[in-house]
């Protein structure tokens, strides 16, 4: 039976909800919409009274591709909802704070996406995940992936023909680099001697930079630098990048404006050194990583750079062995870019140190808002956010903010 909603809101996943709570992908609040309830969804939606926000997709796979969420919400529409978002996060935790404007990542920016290929009768489907499904959905017209990387769904097809099997799905992540694509599979077939070898070749032939399968690298024709600063460092295979190079250097801008003067810097969840390079142009640096893989990377960086001050890296698992206080001696300011679970053991010790400054990048605006609950409430200031849209078009939220100690505030 039809039923008739008057959305309310949009929840984090981007879908609109109206009161129930029934939930209406790709609604906007104050549309009036019509459709088939399944539980708490809504189905074969029709738009009876649209939004002003509401705008026609730029991309064609919009319908069916699961890659973006809010296509059909406008530019200035999606920036303030992430932006509320974040204030929202914060405001439960009783905290106000300044927000600055958000920086929004352009179209056809993303350098790194993981592309799911499926073999078939014919050859091979290769795409983004449709909605909460199995199906891939083919995206020649992509609006996010920079054209580079468009360009690149050849390759993971041609490595699903040779070393994917006919039920699973292949996960191909591709990442430009200085010395071309970095490839990184997984879900293929075991590895075997002839299959090493046509990996291999076809490495060879695609004129890849890097090829790893399952972790292991099978072909390595250049080092696929990443630029950090004044160093260039060969990730290891799937290691973390931020997803658009704009918006990697907003957070560092961010990042360098919080900290800007330390002579000694902590750089926690330091990945493979997007902030702790750069920093180490004016700063000493203590880059700390939980995996040793990325510390080494990073390490590598390092010594071949010219002209940065020391960097010294540590492998450790700051969940279970934060840094603690007597550690954060002497240090002017921390940088901490933990994952979406936040970092709340290590804030805790944070707070006992009482570092002067804390630059907080976060990618999950729940736990950030639970940690900078506990870094305010042991006496620091919470002076501004930056919120950043790498993910543009979805309903992810990335933000850097600054914290000071209350005394030291400006
Ligand atoms: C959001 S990434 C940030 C990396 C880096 N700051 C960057 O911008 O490239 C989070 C990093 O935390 C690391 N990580 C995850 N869990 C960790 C843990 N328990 N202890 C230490 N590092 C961890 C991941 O390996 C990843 O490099």
């Amino acid at each position: 039976m039809t039923q008739q909603y008057t959305i309310a809101r949009l929840g984090h996943q981007g879908d609109g909800i109206a009161d129930g709570p029934i939930f209406a992908p790709r609604t906007l609040p104050g549309e009036v919409v019509t459709g088939g309830v399944e539980g708490q969804q809504l189905t074969d939606i029709r738009i009876e009274t649209p939004s002003d926000d509401r705008v026609k997709p730029p991309c064609r796979h919009y319908k069916a591709c699961g890659g973006c969420q809010l296509q059909h919400a406008s530019d200035p529409f999606v920036a303030a909802w992430k932006v509320d978002i974040v204030r929202a996060a914060l405001a439960a935790q009783g905290i106000e704070a300044e927000m600055r404007p958000i920086h929004t990542s352009l179209p056809h920016s993303r350098r790194r996406a993981t592309i799911a290929v499926r073999r078939t009768k014919k050859g091979t489907l290769a795409g983004f995940h449709g909605r909460a499904s199995d199906v891939i959905t083919e995206i020649p017209d992509c609006h996010l992936l920079a054209p580079e990387l468009l360009a690149a769904i050849p390759v993971a097809e041609a490595l699903a023909v040779l070393g994917g099997s006919r039920k699973g799905i292949l996960a191909v992540t591709l990442t430009l680099s200085s010395a071309g694509l970095d490839v990184s599979v997984q879900g293929g077939k075991p590895l075997d001697g002839p299959l090493e070898a046509s990996l291999a070749q076809a490495a060879e032939q695609q004129g890849l930079a890097r090829l790893a399968w399952d972790g292991e690298v099978l072909a390595m024709r250049n080092p696929p630098y990443q630029q950090f600063g004044a160093a260039k460092v060969a990730p290891p295979p799937g290691a973390f990048l931020q997803a658009t190079k704009d918006g990697e250097a907003a957070l560092l801008s961010t990042v360098q404006e919080i900290v800007a003067g330390s002579k000694k810097i902590v750089d926690l969840f330091a990945g493979c050194g997007t902030f702790s390079l750069p920093l180490a142009a004016d700063a000493e640096v203590h880059a700390v990583e939980g995996e040793p893989t990325m510390t080494q990377a990073l390490d590598q960086g390092w010594r071949m750079a010219q002209g940065l001050k020391r960097i010294t890296t540590e492998a450790r698992d700051l969940f279970r062995r934060p840094l603690m206080p007597d550690e954060l001696r002497k240090v002017d300011a921390v940088v901490l870019d933990p994952p979406r679970a936040g970092a709340e053991a290590q804030v805790a010790e944070l707070a006992q140190a009482q570092v002067p400054v804390i630059a907080y990048v976060s990618c999950n605006p729940v736990t950030f808002a639970r940690d900078a609950k506990a870094i305010v409430t042991a006496g620091y200031t919470l002076n501004w956010v930056q919120v950043v849209d790498q993910f543009r078009w979805s309903a992810h939220t990335e933000l850097a903010a600054s914290f000071t100690l209350s005394h030291i505030s400006g």
